[in-house]
């Protein structure tokens, strides 16, 4: 089994007044992973990333850092060290200066020191600005010199929260790209939190997607896109069509799901156990796994309304209307001398029996209670 770098156990978060932010958190981290805690804003994130580092106390369970109990231990008796989302430099300090700090504190001397911070310097690519204050670099330079001011005490575990919420779009995506590769250099074990699916998707080994202060799934970025649990996950994960209707039948690991005049025929994921006949069901297909036109091979078949296309890129998405209100998406690979739709125009859309991903209901607080 790989060595655990981080255990969190039946972890509660109560604030006074009793705001409920972090409720059963569980997760297991393993050594030299890259982790993404993903969720909107107010579901937890921070709290949850301030308990691993001893910033906040936890109300309730236990936190494991390498196999030993840190719990009730400060932050300074934990092997983690923590990226804030304002970088919060020192002014009046060089960039030197400010990644030779914690060093300094602890007391290593000078010519240990600057062999650590001139290697540390390199491996973010600031050797050459050394000597400049924080206010005479670009935000991305900033958000690298407190990337090498956390990682020179050697942490076991990094605690990165919002890393690249302040940058703009551009830079977001080569700091996406640096990261990863600083944290695979390194090999320090990773846990950022961020609300931008794309962010954790493209970044993370490991994904812990949260909502209403709950783990709502956790799983490489693969199997989060590609097996969303419950309607939260689906939903939040940007490219899933959600459909909803009544449970008509069951037949093996199949079922029949009635929306008006519509019958559906999709598969129940094995996790899914019990699917009663007359009960609500939602389900969602992935965008790329909807397509236009009638195709016999395709169990589920719908008629929408053209109304939009989405352009990202190279990639291209129809959106129509099924019914007042429920849009499909539809991914395109659109080749310059296809035709497109005029709005309101009638299309067939379809999609395989496979593609349809019967979810369960999104883990609230009082499921717990039951
Ligand atoms: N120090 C605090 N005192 C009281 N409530 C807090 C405190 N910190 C956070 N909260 C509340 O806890 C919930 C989770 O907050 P937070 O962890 O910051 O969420 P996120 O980082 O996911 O946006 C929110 O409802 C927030 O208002
Ligand atoms: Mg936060």
């Amino acid at each position: 089994m790989a060595e655990l770098d981080v255990v969190i156990e039946h972890v509660d978060k109560t604030f006074p007044g009793d705001t409920r932010a972090v409720i059963d958190f569980n997760a297991e981290i393993e050594h030299g992973e890259f982790v993404s805690m993903l969720g909107p804003s107010g579901c937890g994130k921070t709290t949850l990333l301030r308990m691993i580092g001893g910033l906040e106390e936890v109300t309730r369970g236990k936190i494991f850092i390498s196999g030993q109990d840190v719990t009730d231990l400060p932050p300074s008796h934990r092997d983690t060290s923590m990226m804030f989302q304002s970088f919060a430099l020192f002014p009046h300090r060089t960039v030197f200066q400010n990644v030779e700090f914690s060093l300094k504190m602890r007391g290593m001397d000078k010519d240990m020191r600057a062999g650590k911070v001139w290697a540390m310097l390199e491996t973010v690519g600031l050797d050459e600005l050394a000597s400049r204050r924080p206010s005479d670099l670009s935000g991305g330079q900033q958000q690298r010199v407190a990337l090498a001011r956390a990682l020179i005490s050697e942490p076991t575990v990094l605690l990165l929260d919002e890393p690249l919420g302040a940058l703009d779009y551009n830079l977001r995506q080569t700091m996406m790209v640096e990261l990863k590769k600083i944290q695979q250099e390194t090999g320090i074990t990773f846990i950022m939190v961020t609300h931008s699916q794309q962010e954790a998707m493209s970044m993370a080994d490991k994904v812990i997607v949260m909502s209403n202060a709950m783990v709502q799934q956790i799983g490489s970025s693969r199997e989060i896109h590609e097996n969303p649990r419950n309607r939260f996950v689906a939903d939040f994960i940007g490219n899933n069509n959600m459909f909803k209707g009544t449970i008509k039948s069951r037949s093996g690991s199949m079922v029949f799901v009635e929306a008006g005049e519509q019958l559906y025929y999709i598969r129940v994921p094995e996790h899914i156990r019990q699917v009663p006949v007359g009960q609500e069901a939602h389900f969602s297909v992935r965008a790329d796994l909807m397509h236009t036109g009638d195709n016999p091979d395709m169990a589920n078949k719908v008629v929408g309304s053209y109304v939009a296309t989405e352009f990202l890129g190279t990639l291209e998405t129809d959106v129509f209307e099924l019914e007042p209100g429920q849009f499909v998406h539809v991914e395109q690979h659109r080749k310059l001398s296809d035709s497109s739709y005029k709005i309101g125009e009638r299309e067939t859309l379809c999609f395989a029996a496979d593609s349809g991903m019967l979810l369960e209901e999104t883990r609230r607080p009082e499921d717990l209670e039951r």
